[in-house]
C-alpha cells in the first residue's frame, strides 16, 4: 500500500500488514521530540500518535486524515517520523480589500491546517477598510470599515461596501485556529496604508485633512505623522485593545509602501528628525517602526515588518523582516547580518493572487528558502499570500490560493528535502479530492500549467484590471516610498 501525503514526511517506513480503519488512536506527547515533530505508529492493534507538543499531535492528526483519504479503508502498517524544516509557515488573507465572511476565513484555516501551515497572517487594516471591532477607538469600525464603493480594476460599483468582525467573532476565529495548531498574526499596517484609520481619526496624519476610506487600490499619500506624540499614544492604546484578542507571540505592524510625501513637508516630522538625529525620511520610518516594536516588546510580543522598513538601515535587528519586493541596497542581507531573522515571501514565488501563468505552482513549490546572500539560519520560514483587490468572491479566493498554498506549505515543511516539482505535482493530483472534502474550490490540475488554456484565460481576465492610466498611477505612487 502506498502513502500519498503533503507535506511529504521525513521518513515513512511501511511494514507488511494492515491497520484497520477503526483501529483505536492513542495520543501522547514526548518533549524529547521538537515542538512540531511527531511520530506515528500504525499496527494491526492500533495507531499511536506522539507529538513533541500538542501541536505535533495535531500535525500527526492531519497526516492521518490524508492517509485515510488515500487508503479508502484499512491503513498501512509502519512508522512515520516527521518534523518541519522551518518554524514559520504562514498563509495570508487580505480581509481589508474584500471582507470575507468568518465562515470563509474558517474554511481557509481548516484547509491550511491540513497542510500544516502554522500561522495566519491576517491583514485586517488597510486603505480600503478597518475590519475588527475596537473597544478603545469605536470609530475605527463604525467609520473605517465602510467605503462608498468598490472600484478595483475593471470592476466598478458605487454601492456602499463594508463590514467588520465583532470581538466575539475574532475570539471565535482565534480559538478555532488554536484548535488546529494555527496562531493568528494580526496585521495593523502602519505608518502607510492607513486611509481607513485616518477616515476615523484624521488628526493622526501630518495635515489633519479629511481622508476617505478608499474605494480603489493603490498607494495613498496621507500616512500617520511620525512627529506627533498623539500618534504613538493612539497606537499604544490601539495595540493594547487589539492584543486582548490575539494571545499569540507576534504582531505584524506593516511598514510597506509608505510614501514620504507628507513627512517631507511636515513640521512635526522634521522636528522629530532633528530631535532624534535622523538623517533622512527612511530613517524616520525605521525609527517609527522601532518605536512601535519596542512598545510591543513591553507586552512580550515580537513585531514583523515588510522589507521597506529596513530602507533606512536603522531597523532594530530584533524585528522580523518580511521580504516581498525590491531589496534596495541589500537591506534584507544587512538586517540578517546584524542577527535579524527573515520571512521570505517574494512576489515571484509567494503572491498567489496573481494568475497561475504569472506565479506558477512550480514557482511556489521550488521557491528558494536558502538564498546565497543570506547567512545560514537567518531564514525563519515562508509565507504564501492572496491580496484581495481583485478577489471579490469566496470562489476567486479559493481558486487563487489552492493548491498554491499547499505548495508553499510543503516548501516550508520540507525545505531542502523537497522532491522535484513533477513528483510533487503527481502527489498533488492524487490528493486533489482532499480539496472537495474540505469544501474548497481549488484550481484543477489542467490549469496548473501556465501554458494551458485555463491559465491563459485567467491571465487575460487579470490583465483587464490594468489600464495604462492605472499602471502609470501605481508607478508614480511608488516614487516617494
Ligand atoms: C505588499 O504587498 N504591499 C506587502
Ligand atoms: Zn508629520
Amino acid at each position: 500500500m502506498k502513502t500519498v501525503l503533503i507535506p511529504l514526511p521525513k521518513t515513512v517506513d511501511l511494514h507488511p500488514g494492515a491497520c484497520p480503519a477503526d483501529a483505536p488512536v492513542t495520543r501522547r506527547t514526548d518533549p524529547a521530540l521538537g515542538p512540531e515533530a511527531y511520530r506515528m505508529e500504525l499496527s494491526p492493534a492500533g495507531i499511536v500518535l506522539t507529538g513533541g507538543s500538542d501541536r505535533g499531535v495535531l500535525w500527526a492528526e492531519q497526516t492521518l486524515l490524508q492517509l485515510r483519504l488515500g487508503s479508502g479503508g484499512a491503513l498501512p502498517c509502519g512508522v512515520i517520523e516527521d518534523e518541519p524544516a522551518y518554524p514559520w509557515r504562514s498563509f495570508h488573507l487580505d480581509c481589508s480589500r474584500h471582507f470575507f465572511s468568518l465562515q470563509e476565513v474558517k474554511k481557509m484555516v481548516r484547509a491550511a491546517a491540513c497542510f500544516k501551515l502554522n500561522r495566519l497572517h491576517w491583514h485586517i487594516s488597510d486603505d480600503q477598510g478597518w475590519r475588527i471591532e475596537s473597544k478603545a477607538f469605536p470609530k475605527l469600525h463604525e467609520i473605517g470599515s465602510q467605503r462608498a464603493g468598490d472600484t478595483f480594476g475593471n470592476f466598478d460599483s458605487h454601492e456602499p461596501y463594508g463590514g467588520y468582525y465583532t470581538r466575539d467573532e475574532v475570539r471565535e476565529l482565534v480559538t478555532y485556529c488554536k484548535e488546529l495548531g494555527i496562531e493568528v498574526v494580526p496585521e495593523i499596517d502602519v505608518p502607510g496604508h492607513v486611509s481607513a484609520i485616518l477616515a476615523a481619526y484624521p488628526d493622526l496624519s501630518c495635515t489633519g485633512a479629511p481622508v476617505a476610506v478608499q474605494t480603489e487600490g493603490g498607494i495613498f499619500p496621507d500616512i500617520l505623522c511620525a512627529g506627533k506624540e498623539s500618534v504613538f499614544a493612539f497606537l499604544e492604546a490601539l495595540l493594547d485593545d487589539v492584543l486582548e484578542l490575539f494571545p499569540g507571540d507576534t504582531v505584524h505592524i506593516g511598514g510597506d509602501e509608505a510614501p514620504k510625501t507628507r513627512w517631507k513637508e511636515c513640521p512635526h516630522c522634521q522636528e522629530r528628525m532633528r530631535q532624534e538625529g535622523l538623517e533622512n525620511l527612511q530613517q524616520l520610518q525605521g525609527w517609527f517602526l522601532n518605536r512601535v516594536a519596542a512598545f510591543l516588546k513591553t507586552r512580550d510580543k515580537r513585531a514583523v515588518v515588510w522589507n521597506e522598513a529596513a530602507y533606512g538601515g536603522n531597523l532594530d535587528p530584533e524585528l522580523l523582516l518580511q521580504f516581498w519586493f525590491q531589496d534596495r541596497d541589500g537591506q534584507v542581507r544587512r538586517h540578517a547580518e546584524k542577527g535579524g531573522q527573515v520571512i521570505l515571501s517574494p512576489i515571484r514565488s509567494a503572491y498567489c493572487d496573481y494568475p497561475h501563468a504569472a506565479i506558477t505552482l512550480e514557482n511556489v513549490y521550488t521557491q528558494d528558502l536558502a538564498p546565497e546572500d543570506l547567512p545560514a539560519g537567518a531564514v525563519l520560514g515562508t509565507e504564501c499570500l492572496a491580496w484581495a483587490e481583485y478577489l471579490r468572491t469566496d470562489r476567486e479566493l479559493e481558486r487563487k490560493a489552492w493548491p498554491r498554498y499547499a505548495a508553499s506549505a510543503e516548501a516550508g515543511w520540507c525545505g531542502p528535502r523537497r522532491e522535484d516539482f513533477p513528483a510533487f505535482q503527481a502527489r498533488l493530483r492524487e490528493l486533489f479530492p482532499l480539496f472537495a472534502q474540505l469544501g474548497v474550490d481549488a484550481t484543477e490540475p489542467d490549469s496548473w500549467n501556465p501554458a494551458s488554456p485555463g491559465a491563459q484565460a485567467e491571465m487575460e481576465a487579470f490583465k483587464e484590471n490594468f489600464t495604462p492610466e492605472l499602471m502609470a498611477r501605481y508607478r508614480s505612487a511608488q516614487q516617494d516610498i
